[in-house]
């Protein structure tokens, strides 16, 4: 065991815990989390580590004490703090970085989508016109559409909270994935004209991207921040396979 490659997976989205699993039986793996959700998703036979490691220095001091081999930022999209850590990490201590990230969401014909570059900008092209908007963001950025007095806003989330920062905003809860039937019903149910999201990718949370181009309902997509240079993969096999590329 003790001569195992150890290897520094940065989790928190499904992607990630499958590459851990994958190299567990291969490498000795760290699965590490920021802490945020109460019950992650984790691997089996890996080490988990929760909490911030105390910046890109801290991350760097961690990854030369425990001699990791290759890290693997299998982070959100949207997490580019922790991205832009593992860079300079990286970068400090000469280890091989491996982004793993889904790929975007792309506009199809019968889509209507109009681009943000984050949440402020979002809240801008909402504009005047819309009556009601769906906010499929996370809890943290609702903030951002406090300012706006006109549409009546729809948000969801996964777990109930009892403050969200816009007055008289309709609640739901539910956990996805959801189902193109089970999206469409709620933008109808609501009368939604906008609906609000990140381009977070994948097909798990895909459902109410195609119920809007079915209802012919517009989105504000919040784009993706960029990532940092180097090495990148859009699936798990090719994470697998450059991590052992690197062992050799
Ligand atoms: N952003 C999203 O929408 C989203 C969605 C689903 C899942 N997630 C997951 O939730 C976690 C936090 O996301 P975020 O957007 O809050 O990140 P972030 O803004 O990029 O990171 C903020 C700080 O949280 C700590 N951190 C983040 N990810 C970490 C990880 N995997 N392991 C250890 N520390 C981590 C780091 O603290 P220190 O500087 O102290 O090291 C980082 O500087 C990530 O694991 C991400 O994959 C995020």
């Amino acid at each position: 065991m003790a001569d195992r490659p150890h290897i520094l997976i940065l989790g928190g989205t499904s992607e990630a815990v499958d590459v851990a699993e994958e190299l567990a039986g291969r490498c000795s793996i760290t699965y590490a989390l920021a802490g945020r959700t109460e019950r992650p998703a984790l691997p089996a036979d890996c080490k988990v580590r929760i909490g911030g490691f105390g910046g890109a220095r801290g991350l760097a001091e961690w990854m030369e004490q425990t001699s990791v081999s290759v890290l693997v930022d299998a982070t959100h999209p949207f997490a580019a703090a922790i991205a832009a850590n593992a860079a300079t990490a990286a970068a400090a201590t000469r280890t091989p970085r491996l982004k793993l990230v889904r790929p975007a969401w792309m506009e199809t014909p019968g889509d209507r989508w109009r681009h943000a570059r984050d949440v402020a900008e979002a809240a801008q092209l909402i504009g005047d016109t819309a009556q009601t908007v769906f906010l499929a963001i996370g809890y943290q950025e609702l903030a951002a559409f406090s300012g706006l007095a006109k549409p009546r806003f729809v948000v969801r989330t996964i777990d109930p909270h009892t403050r969200i920062p816009l007055p008289g905003a309709i609640h739901v809860t539910g956990r996805g994935p959801f189902t193109i039937r089970q999206e469409t019903g709620l933008l109808q149910r609501h009368g939604i004209d906008v609906l609000v999201t990140r381009n977070s990718g994948g097909q798990a949370t895909h459902a109410k991207i195609a119920a809007a181009r079915d209802t012919g309902t517009p989105i504000v997509m919040i784009d993706r921040p960029p990532l940092p240079d180097g090495e990148v993969c859009t699936d798990t096999l090719c994470a697998v396979s450059r991590v052992l590329d690197h062992l050799r």
